[in-house]
This record gives structure tokens, C-alpha cells and sequence, in this order.
């Protein structure tokens, strides 16, 4: 069994993405042309900081329109779940109801839907701190609430904004593990991840493919496909011959 494998039917289409931000007399270019075609696979998107990642991911969620171009998803209507960049637990509500919540405002009842919360919360190693509010849990903790509550809904689609980057380094290697073992283990709904990031190391180790971003306005520099089996070696030749090659498009 494998959901890794590239280009395996296409999920999702972006073509010809324009993104300005205008306020006043300000323009702000951001996104200029972006087209992508993503299957059933682990995509980074890695670029400097204000490139436009964030803004890329949210055209993609839909809530963010794009100037022009458009964006496609097989089939139409997937679901599309979101890890934010920043801490979106609301603190009144315990763990189980943070999980919860997204699904009873899609129409399950709430005891339907604290039912399907546990299951992902147990996915996640969380089953026993259902009744915590956010505020009691670790940094680690807290992102696997969000990672619960982003499976829960059932999404085809998995966006990831820099999920691991407000985690000590230990928790978010650990971290980084258990989302590559439900992602090979294809315990999950989700056939696409779509993860952005500013590590090359984090990219080279998780995805199958890295799109590699310009700065603002942002384009695409180029891809590369990381064809080193998993678990990776970050000391093995073929994974330094990788970070040469996205460091290439980096600094060209
Ligand atoms: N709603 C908005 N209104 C005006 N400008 C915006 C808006 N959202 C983003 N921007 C601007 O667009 C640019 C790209 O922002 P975005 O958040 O997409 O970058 P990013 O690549 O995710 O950055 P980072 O790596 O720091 O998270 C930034 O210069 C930002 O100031
Ligand atoms: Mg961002």
C-alpha cells in the first residue's frame, strides 16, 4: 500500500495564479503566475519569507481569491483541510470540543461529531487529554490538536503552513514522524499534502516533491523530486546531493 507515489491522477491544478495586494495608493505584488499540477503526493512549497507562500495556500483553501487564473481540484468539491502558520485553538473550548466544533458546523450533532473527534484525536496520541483546554497543553501538544482537527473533517487535501516552526526542535522531529507515518500509512483520508516550509532539510526529509519559490512577487524557480525512500537519511549522499541542487535554485 502507498499514497506516495507521484503524479498519480491529478488532484489539483493551479494555473496561472496572479495575486496583488492593493490598499490606497499601495500595490503589492505577490503572487506572479504560479502554475502547478499536484496527484496524490507530498508537495513542499519552500521560499523566503513574504514570498507569498501563506497567501498561495489560502488561494488554494479558497479563502482568498486570486486575480486571475484559477485553481482546480479533482474531484470537484474535495475537502480541503488547513493547518495554520499561527495558533488557532480557541482557549474556552476543550481539546475534544476544539476537534469537535468544525465538524457539528458541518451538520453533525455535537455527540456525532465528539464521536469522530476522539477517533482522531486517538490517531494522534491525544485520546487522554480531551477534557485539557488549550492553555494546559505543551507547544507539541497543541499542534497535534491542530493536526486532529484538520484530519477530522475528512479532507482529500492537506494544507500545512510551517507547521512545524513554532516547535522546539525535538518535538517537531517527532512530530514530523508521526505525520510521515499516517501519511504512509494511509490511515487517513488525505491523498495530497501541500506543506510549506523554510527548511530545506525539513522538505528534503518529508516530501516527495519541492517547489522551490522566488522571492515577492513569487514564481516558480523550479521543482525537484525527491526520490530517496523513507525513512530518509539526512547524512546519506543522496540526500546532500539534494540540498546542493534546492540550494542551486535558491540563491539563482
Ligand atoms: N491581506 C493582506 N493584505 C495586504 N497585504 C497582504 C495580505 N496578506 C499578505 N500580504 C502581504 O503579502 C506578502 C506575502 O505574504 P504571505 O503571508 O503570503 O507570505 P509568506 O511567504 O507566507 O511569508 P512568511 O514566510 O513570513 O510566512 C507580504 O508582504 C504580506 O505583507
Ligand atoms: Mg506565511
Amino acid at each position: 500500500m502507498s499514497v506516495t507515489a507521484t503524479h498519480k491522477g491529478g488532484i489539483l491544478a493551479l494555473r496561472n495564479i496572479e495575486k496583488t495586494f492593493a490598499e490606497d495608493s499601495k500595490k503589492l505584488k505577490v503572487l506572479d503566475g504560479i502554475s502547478l499540477e499536484i496527484g496524490e503526493e507530498f508537495v513542499a512549497i519552500l521560499g523566503p519569507s513574504g514570498c507569498g507562500k501563506t497567501t498561495l495556500l489560502r488561494i488554494i483553501a479558497g479563502l482568498e481569491k486570486p486575480d486571475s487564473g484559477v485553481v482546480e481540484v479533482q474531484p470537484a468539491g474535495a475537502r480541503i483541510g488547513f493547518i495554520f502558520q499561527f495558533p488557532t485553538l480557541l482557549p474556552w473550548m476543550t481539546v475534544l470540543e476544539n476537534v469537535a466544533l468544525p465538524l457539528h458546523v458541518n451538520g453533525l450533532s455535537w455527540s456525532e461529531a465528539k464521536e469522530k473527534a476522539r477517533k482522531y484525536l486517538t490517531l494522534v496520541g491525544l485520546q487522554s487529554f480531551e477534557d485539557f483546554y488549550p492553555r494546559e497543553l505543551s507547544g507539541g501538544m497543541k499542534q497535534r490538536v491542530n493536526v486532529a482537527r484538520a484530519l477530522a473533517i475528512e479532507p482529500t487535501i492537506l494544507l500545512m503552513d510551517e507547521p512545524f516552526s513554532a516547535l522546539d526542535p525535538l518535538t517537531a522531529e517527532t512530530l514530523r514522524s508521526e505525520i510521515l507515518d499516517l501519511w504512509t500509512w494511509g490511515v487517513t483520508t488525505v491523498r495530497t499534502i501541500i506543506m510549506v516550509t523554510h527548511s530545506v532539510d525539513e522538505a528534503i526529509f518529508m516530501a516527495d516533491r519541492i517547489v522551490v519559490l522566488t522571492a515577492r512577487p513569487a514564481r516558480v524557480a523550479g521543482i525537484v523530486s525527491v526520490d530517496i525512500p523513507r525513512p530518509r537519511d539526512r547524512r546519506s549522499q543522496e540526500f546532500q546531493k539534494l540540498e546542493d541542487k534546492v540550494y542551486e535554485l535558491i540563491s539563482a
